[in-house]
């Protein structure tokens, strides 16, 4: 199939998303991405609660949809696919735009596609103007953050994925937000860490790296927010004080170091020269650092996720639904979602 128009929505965290993306002799264009964040609602409450999740879905699905079609300059007739995220996630989110998708796919006479979260982070570094044509790339090795998982992966443009390490507890970005928790920051937690981290030292305080020297390529983040708590409760420490910069950036090198240690060795193992990088915790920028020159020293070349395509968005579940429609894809309405990761 030459090219591919995919309406796409993303519900299922809290974020509400709505993309219009073209696929066309292996590079995807992302024509409009719309982002609507509950984050400030959530706050108050200190994490996501998920039926405050799914009713803010609700209202934002039609009206962002509607100006995705505006941006992209399309209209319900113009697209070739419908497509939502069908998991994993927060099984009342994701409900909202699988359904909602599915109906206006019957509505507009157009079929429709359920995709996997995982698989649009692991597009998502493909979605920079500057990345090379799927159709030039061999296997890649992926790294995907984010607030619910943690994993290396080994994946094909026909998106054959081999999973080779996960998280045995904590993502790596719930470990961010934990221990943003406990430092008295905001959620979420990760961008606020980062912030206070700058210009700290990190060798300040010795924080345990999960798993690190383990034969296995696994990660494992939650003694970390336990060795936190201990750490502050023996020496309390809040932003005024002089020495809370060093706990913050001490507290996020625990997390980038094995973040980076095992891609390395993945890299090793595989002998896999591209590396993609994607999720939300790919936007901190002490850990692209970390990858780029890590990168360098393997001789790997690295597509970073852009910042705006990291975090939860709907432009990397069009991407994969316009590629597997293309590959003779499509879902039955009867199609359920999956929660949990498979
Ligand atoms: O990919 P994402 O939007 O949602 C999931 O699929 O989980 O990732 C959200 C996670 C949160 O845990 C958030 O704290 C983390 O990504 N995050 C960061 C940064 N920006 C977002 N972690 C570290 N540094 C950042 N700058
Ligand atoms: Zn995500």
């Amino acid at each position: 199939m030459s090219r591919v128009i995919c309406l796409a929505l993303e519900t299922s965290c809290d974020e509400t998303a709505a993309s219009v993306v073209a696929w066309e002799s292996g590079k995807f264009h992302v024509l409009s991405s719309i982002i609507s964040s509950q984050a400030q609602k959530h706050a108050v409450f200190g994490g996501v609660v998920p039926e405050l999740a799914s009713r803010e879905h609700l209202p934002a699905m039609h009206p962002l949809c509607r100006t995705a079609l505006e941006e992209a300059g399309l209209g319900l007739d113009d697209l070739d696919v419908v497509a939502a995220t069908r998991g994993p996630g927060l099984a009342v989110a994701l409900l909202m735009g699988h359904s909602f998708a599915k109906a206006l796919a019957v509505a507009a006479g157009k079929p429709f596609l359920g995709v996997n979260h995982i698989e649009g982070h692991l597009l998502s570094p493909f979605l920079a103007a500057q990345a090379p044509s799927l159709s030039e790339v061999g296997e890649w090795l992926a790294l995907v953050v984010s607030g619910g998982h943690t994993m290396i992966l080994r994946a094909t443009p026909s998106l054959a994925c081999q999973r080779l390490a996960t998280t045995r507890d904590d993502a790596a970005g719930e470990a961010f937000d934990k221990g943003a928790k406990i430092l008295g920051l905001g959620y979420p937690g990760g961008p606020a860490l980062e912030k206070a981290a700058r210009g700290g030292d990190a060798k300040s305080v010795d924080f345990p790296r999960g798993m690190l020297h383990s034969p296995e390529l696994d990660f494992s983040f939650s003694g970390l927010k336990t060795a936190l708590k201990i750490y502050l409760s023996r020496h309390p420490s809040d932003p005024a004080d002089a020495r809370y910069r060093d706990i913050c950036a001490s507290y996020q090198q625990a997390i980038l170091d094995p973040l980076v240690s095992k891609f390395r060795r993945a890299v090793r193992e595989t002998g896999i020269r591209l590396l993609a990088v994607a999720g939300g915790v790919a936007c901190n920028r002490a850990l692209r650092a970390e990858l780029e020159k890590m990168a360098q020293e393997e001789g790997a070349t690295l597509l970073l996720a852009p910042p705006e395509y990291c975090t939860d968005n709907a432009a990397m579940i069009g991407a994969v639904a316009s590629l597997r429609f293309s590959l003779g894809e499509r879902s039955v309405l009867t199609e359920d979602i999956f929660p949990q990761y498979a």
